[in-house]
Formats: C-alpha cells, structure tokens, sequence
C-alpha cells in the first residue's frame, strides 16, 4: 500500500565559515508496506527515524526517489493531500495549540461534536474524565497529556496509514501497555496500516515487522525474535557507530 523508492533527503546549510554544505540524512532507503500490517521502526538516536517518518507524511521534501501510496505517485503531494487520500502523523514532540480546547481539536477530527462519541473515543485513549474536553490544548497540559490527545485526534481519524513518531514518549507506564493494545485494535478492526516509531519493546513486540534504521539507511528487517539479537548488540547500536558517523565528533 506504501511503497519507498530509493528515497534520499539532504539538507544543505551554511557551515561555520559561511560555505554551503549539503548533508545527507536518509540515504536511499527502498521498502513496501503492505496493507493492514503493523510496523515499528527503531534504531540509535539521529538515524533518521523521524526524518523518513516526516517523508511519508510530505512534511520534508523528499531530495530523490519516489513514493507511492495505494499506486498513486504522491511523492510531490502536499501534507494536506496526503492527509485527504488517508494518511495521519502524530508528532514526537506535538504542537500546542493556545485557545484551542480538546473538544474543538477532536470535534475537527472526529467530524462531529457529538459528546457521547468524543468521550468514548476519549476513553479509548485512556482518558477518563469529560472535563478533559475543555481544556485548553496549550501550555496547561502535561507532555504526556498533549500525547494522548494527540493519539485519540488521529484514532478519531480512522486512517487508512498511521504513522506515530515516539508515541509513548512522556506516557507513564501504566498507559504503554493500553495504548500497544489499542493501536492493535485499530490495525485489526480498521485495517489501519499502523507504522510506529519507537525505542519502547513493548511496541517492538507487538509489531509484524521490525525495521531497523541507522546512518539513514535501513540497516535490518525482520520479526521481533529474528532481530533480538541486533537490538542487543552493543556494537550494532552503540555510542561509537553513531560517533563513527559523524553525529557527536563534531562535540568531542
Ligand atoms: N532540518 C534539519 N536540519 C539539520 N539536521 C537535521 C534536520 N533534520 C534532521 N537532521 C539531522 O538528521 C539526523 C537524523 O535525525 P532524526 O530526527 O531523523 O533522527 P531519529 O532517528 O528520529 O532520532 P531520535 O531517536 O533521537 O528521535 C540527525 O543527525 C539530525 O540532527
Ligand atoms: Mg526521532
């Protein structure tokens, strides 16, 4: 339903000296998703996880290559395009919108103002109180908070691809757990093709393919058992490989 062709994305910045330098950061990466699977991405910090996320969904333009989604090109398509033919992205670290009340970003997402079917897509999200409806989506919520809301206007969606950057960054253990089984639930009763990255296991478990992303390339695909001993390989993922490409020499 996705397809990734030989995807590259570079950057080009001025250097300290006021010269132009371009550098490449998802370095051709080729992959089909099929339809109503579950996936997980991981891989070390600065690989490129969200940079090749943020392709997908048109939030960075893609350098080189293609990629196509239910057979169509949408490789030059707007954010907004995408988000039309089916496609959703929550954020790593999602926006926060003053004056805006949850109930009012639901509402858009959900396509009704309907109480009843807000909170009980808010129960979903493990939110249980209905005055959570009114708050306001700015900075009087906690990180963790703004991810669950963020979670249930993209579940209220119903989209055909999900994409989750981090989805269970600043969530407590006790919700983890809830939301892996709800992401599943969506993938299985919604056909959702369910794309999630993630360092958390509990997501690496539950995922029907693990990929595995480093120096912007994918480096290993395979279920959770298979790639077990990757994700425990010290040198696989370790702080020299990243230093090796380049990421933190510069900071030594
Ligand atoms: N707009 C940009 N300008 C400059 N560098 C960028 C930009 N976007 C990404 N990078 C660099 O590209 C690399 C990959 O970043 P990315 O955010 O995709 O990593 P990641 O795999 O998501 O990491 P993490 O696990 O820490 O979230 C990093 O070295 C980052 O600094
Ligand atoms: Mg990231």
């Amino acid at each position: 339903m996705l397809e990734l062709k030989d995807l590259h994305f570079s950057i080009e910045e001025e250097d300290e000296q006021g010269q132009q330098v371009v550098t490449e950061i998802i370095k051709g990466i080729d992959f089909t998703f099929e339809k109503g699977k579950f996936y997980a991405i991981t891989g070390p910090n600065g690989g490129g996880k969200t940079t090749l996320s943020k392709l997908i969904m048109g939030i960075n333009p893609v350098t080189s290559g293609k990629i196509i989604f239910e057979g169509k090109d949408i490789t030059d398509l707007s954010i907004t395009d995408r988000a039309k033919m089916g496609i959703a992205y929550g954020f790593q670290h999602p926006a926060r919108f003053k004056g805006m009340t949850f109930r009012d970003l639901l509402a858009i997402a959900a396509g009704t103002n309907d109480k009843e079917t807000l909170v009980r897509i808010l129960a979903r999200v493990g939110i249980c109180t209905i005055e959570f409806l009114d708050k306001e989506v700015g900075s009087k919520l906690s990180g963790g908070e703004i991810k669950k809301i963020e979670l249930a206007t993209i579940i209220a969606l119903n989209p055909k691809l999900a994409i989750f950057d981090e989805p269970d960054t600043g969530i407590d253990l006790w919700t983890i757990g809830p939301m892996v089984e709800l992401l599943k639930k969506q993938q299985e009763e919604h056909g959702t093709t369910t794309i999630v990255v993630s360092h958390n296991e509990k997501f690496l478990e539950a995922a029907d393919e693990l990929i595995l992303i480093r120096g912007g390339k994918i480096a290993h695909v395979g279920g959770f058992e298979e790639s077990l001993p990757l994700l425990k390989d010290d040198e696989f993922c370790s702080w020299k490989s990243i230093c090796e490409g380049g990421t933190l020499c510069s900071i030594q």
